[in-house]
């Protein structure tokens, strides 16, 4: 489950990616339509429900050996 979740963030991190990359890109070329420049607001809508989901895992139990970030473990 958390996994999948951590495959949808990434997955659509590059959609999101590509659409505002595409709109910087097609303003440089010509007039874009209204439409366009809200390409980016449907991933973005998947990113932050799933992203806010996994900066909590590490706060939510379950997962024995899980660290969260602000105590990390690097050292
Ligand atoms: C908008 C709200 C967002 C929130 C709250 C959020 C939050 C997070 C969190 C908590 C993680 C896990 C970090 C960890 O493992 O310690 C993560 C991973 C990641 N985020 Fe986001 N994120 C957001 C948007 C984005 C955006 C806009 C991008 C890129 C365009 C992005 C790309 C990624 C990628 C590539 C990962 C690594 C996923 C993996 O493990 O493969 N995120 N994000």
């Amino acid at each position: 489950m958390n996994s999948v979740i951590r495959t949808v963030h990434r997955w659509t991190s590059l959609v999101f990616s590509l659409a505002v990359a595409s709109i910087f890109a097609g303003m440089a070329i010509t007039t874009l339509p209204e439409w366009f420049y809200y390409l980016p607001l449907p991933p973005l809508f998947v990113l932050i429900p799933t992203g806010i989901y996994m900066f909590f895992l590490p706060y939510l139990g379950g997962q024995r050996n899980a660290v969260p970030a602000s105590k990390g473990s690097a050292l």
